[in-house]
């Protein structure tokens, strides 16, 4: 092709699609509604359940760790970096709420709520170090509510 009608055919091109943009007057299409109510769902997250999983969580799950002084010992390091490792790979909860996880939104929720029921996270071995990141009852319960709600929400027509 020319040079110049490539250009005229760029600028065609540029300009139809920006005019159809600006003409678009069809009805929201159904994955707004999705991203509203993940909105609504981040929101109650971020005010309820986040500061929460930051004490309790964050340290596995996210690129936020804290890591105490004995991480700099080789073999303690190993063990600590491979459990963040493997919590991320499991559920990556940095840039909030929807995780990055490796199952659905629904199925992330629904593992979150199991973990809660069966006590299994914290895990054991990391409550013995740090024994203050344990869920209280009460925080146990705002994290159950919260993933009821948000099932809810995500299902709602
Ligand atoms: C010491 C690191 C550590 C901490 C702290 C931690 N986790 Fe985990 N988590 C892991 C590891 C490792 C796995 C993957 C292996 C497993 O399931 O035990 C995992 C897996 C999970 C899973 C399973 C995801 C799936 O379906 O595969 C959920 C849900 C979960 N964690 C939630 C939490 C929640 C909620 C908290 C805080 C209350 C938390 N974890 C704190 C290390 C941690």
């Amino acid at each position: 092709m020319e040079k110049q009608s490539f250009y005229s055919a760029l600028i065609a091109f540029i300009f139809f699609t920006e005019y159809g943009l600006t003409q678009n007057t069809e009805p929201r299409p159904a994955h707004d509604k999705v991203f509203e109510r993940i909105e609504i769902v981040n929101e109650r997250y971020l005010k309820n359940v986040k500061p929460i999983f930051v004490k309790s969580c964050f340290d596995c799950h996210s690129n936020q760790t804290r890591y105490p002084w004995y991480h700099s010992l080789p073999l303690i390091k190993q063990l600590l970096d491979e459990d963040t490792a493997t919590g991320k790979k499991h559920l990556e909860m940095s840039d909030d709420f929807p995780f990055e996880g490796h199952g659905s939104t629904e199925e992330d929720l629904k593992a979150i709520d199991g973990s809660i029921v069966k006590g299994s996270m914290p895990p054991f071995k990391y409550l013995i170090m740090h024994p203050s990141s344990r869920l209280t009852i009460e925080e146990e319960k705002t994290i159950r509510e919260w993933v009821r709600e948000s099932l809810k929400t995500l299902k709602e027509q």
